[in-house]
Parts: C-alpha cells; sequence; structure tokens
C-alpha cells in the first residue's frame, strides 16, 4: 500500500512541471475542481474569501500563485502585485499576512536581484506590522531560501520566516539553528518529489520527524506555525502542550483554503489561532498539482468532474 502511494505521488508531481498540461488546465481547471483549493483568479475574489474566512474566526496567509519564473520581467510582476497585496490587506483590515516563494522572485534567475525584491517586499510588510512567510520549495532552493531569511534577520528584517519540511533528513539540523535566532518558522511534512538520499520515504518516517520538530519547537518558546491537515498530530499537539504548559499563545495552526475546512473552523472555535492559507491567481497548476498528490481521492473527483461534462 505505501509503496503504491509512493508510486502515485511520484507520477503525480512529475506533471508538476509539465508546461503542455499547465497551458491546458489553466483553459479548463477552475472548472474540473481546482476552484477547490483556489481563493480566485483575481487579488480581489481572494481578499473577499480572505474576510469572509476572518468572520468565521481564521486568519488568513495570502499567496499569489507562481513559481520558477522565467524571466526577470515576469518577477517584477510578482513583486508588484506582493505590493499591491499588503497594501490591500492593510486597507481592508484583513487579519493576515502573505506568503511568496522565492523562485516566484526568480532566485533561478539571479540570486541578489530576487533577495532585492524579497527585501522590498519584506520592508513594505515591516511598515504594515505584517509578518511575511517564504515558502520552502525543491531542495535546490533549500539554502538559498534559509540564507535569504538570516541575511534579512541581520538587516534587521524580523517580520520573516521561513518553511521547515519534515521529510529532509537535514531539517533537524536546521531548525535548531533557526531556533537559536529566535526565528518564526512554519512546519510541514513536505510537498515535493524528493530523492530517498535526502528526504524520508516512508509516511511513517516523516509524521515521527514532524513531531520530532513540534516538541523541539514547543520546548523551545519561539513561535512555530504547525502546519498539517494530520488529525492525529494535531491531537497529539493539543495533549503535549496542554501536559507541558505551553500556552496557546506561544503557536498557530495552518492549514489550506479548502481543506479539512470544519476541522479549522472547530480548532477556531477551541480558541487556537488557525490560520488559512489563502492561495489566488491564474498560475495555479504546480500548486494543484501538488494537492492531487497528497490525496489519491482527489484525483477521483476530477476524473467524475470529467465524466459528468
Ligand atoms: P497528510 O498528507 O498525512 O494528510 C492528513 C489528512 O489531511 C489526510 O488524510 C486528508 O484527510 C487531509 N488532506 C491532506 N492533504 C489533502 C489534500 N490535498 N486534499 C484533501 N485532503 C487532504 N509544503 C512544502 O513543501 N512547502 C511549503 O512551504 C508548504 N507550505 C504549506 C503551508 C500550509 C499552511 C500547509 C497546511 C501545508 C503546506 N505545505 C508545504 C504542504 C505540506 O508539506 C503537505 O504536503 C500537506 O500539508 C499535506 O500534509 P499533511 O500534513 O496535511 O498530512
Amino acid at each position: 500500500m505505501e509503496i503504491g502511494i509512493r508510486v502515485f505521488r511520484s507520477i503525480i508531481l512529475g506533471l508538476a512541471g509539465n508546461r503542455a498540461a499547465a497551458a491546458l488546465s489553466r483553459k479548463y481547471g477552475m472548472k474540473l475542481g481546482a476552484s477547490r483549493f483556489v481563493a480566485g483568479q483575481t487579488r480581489e475574489e481572494a481578499l473577499t474569501r480572505a474576510i469572509e474566512l476572518n468572520e468565521q474566526k481564521l486568519c488568513v496567509t495570502m499567496d499569489h500563485l507562481g513559481e520558477g519564473v522565467r524571466t526577470e520581467a515576469e518577477a517584477d510582476g510578482y513583486q508588484t502585485e506582493y505590493l499591491a497585496l499588503i497594501h490591500d490587506i492593510k486597507e481592508r483590515g484583513v487579519k493576515g499576512n502573505v506568503s511568496l516563494k522565492p523562485t516566484q522572485m526568480g532566485l533561478a534567475l539571479n540570486g541578489e536581484r530576487a533577495y532585492l525584491r524579497i527585501r522590498s517586499i519584506v520592508d513594505a510588510a515591516a511598515g504594515c506590522s505584517m509578518f511575511v512567510r517564504l515558502d520552502m520549495e525543491d531542495s535546490p532552493y533549500t539554502d538559498r531560501t534559509l540564507a535569504m531569511v538570516k541575511r534579512l534577520h541581520a538587516e534587521g528584517l524580523t517580520n520573516v520566516g521561513p518553511v521547515i519540511q519534515a521529510y529532509l533528513r537535514r531539517s533537524e539540523h536546521d531548525l535548531r539553528a533557526l531556533s537559536s535566532a529566535r526565528i518564526n518558522v512554519r512546519l510541514v511534512k513536505g510537498a515535493y518529489k524528493e530523492p530517498a538520499r535526502i528526504a524520508f520515504p516512508e509516511r511513517s518516517d516523516v509524521d515521527a520527524n514532524l513531531k520530532r520538530l513540534i516538541r523541539a519547537r514547543l520546548d523551545s518558546g519561539v513561535y512555530t506555525a504547525i502546519a498539517t491537515h494530520d488529525e492525529t498530530i494535531i491531537d497529539w499537539v493539543k495533549t503535549y502542550v496542554r501536559r507541558r504548559g505551553i500556552p496557546r499563545s506561544a503557536f498557530e495552526f495552518q492549514m489550506l483554503y479548502g481543506i479539512r475546512t470544519p476541522l479549522q473552523l472547530s480548532l477556531a472555535e477551541q480558541g487556537y489561532t488557525v490560520r488559512s492559507y489563502v492561495p489566488y491567481g491564474t498560475m495555479w497548476y504546480p500548486y494543484f498539482v501538488r494537492r492531487l498528490a497528497e490525496r489519491p481521492a482527489n484525483v477521483g473527483f476530477i476524473v467524475r468532474s470529467l465524466l459528468k461534462r
């Protein structure tokens, strides 16, 4: 069973980088189910959804979808969109912050130019007392993303933090350094296709490592976002913090827009901080494929939508 799921994930994730499939799906995909995971194609639609989520006691982190840009002009366009997004979040009084992907800002093209774009966004967010999360992409970018966060902190911009992926064998080491520097981290299982040399192939090992990382962070007292829909881990966290007397103000739960919404609402109702990750934009294809790979049943859902047409 475990091998079957691994092969399934590997095949589906292989589609994430396929440009022909991306172009085709851009035409039909929203109708075929992407709208379940994507809050809208425009900033305005996403802001409206964010305000509705706020009304249901959920905080948000907003993500303008895009990654792996091919030109500096494209990256400039994403930078402009994020600056406008930060402005609008503040102006509209949305209870939220932003998440962005370093390759969307051109990290794969020119590291320094990408850094300067990200710096301008983090700086603008600092002016609005807003946090910026740098999402973690696949392993070629891990070191550079962590280096950017450390550089921003060294330059006095402390309203930024990275994501640590429990499937990577290196993560315990990375997390220790981030905790020593008291940097806000989001912990996740990890969503990309990685070789067994650097990432745990078995889900049980990833789950065990995520728990290890969560425990280390909660014990360190540095603010942590625990981003998972895994109810076993969420229940374990609730018990752990209760036993250790860790205040709820030391951490938050995060989940993706459209996934386990009743659980998000129930945790918020119980008084936990819950942040919903709200993606929007037209470049939703790789994000959508990663969501399909996480759960075989999602592919069945798409096939059923196709058959109904
Ligand atoms: P797991 O995959 O075991 O799922 C537990 C349960 O949740 C499933 O049984 C199912 O019920 C539900 N579920 C999970 N995924 C689902 C889906 N796609 N559709 C329907 N139900 C689903 N990754 C990364 O590499 N870099 C990053 O920066 C981020 N950022 C990020 C932010 C936030 C807020 C979240 C919640 C997640 C990420 N991720 C991420 C993704 C993360 O690495 C991981 O792939 C997903 O969260 C799925 O793993 P779970 O921890 O939910 O557990």
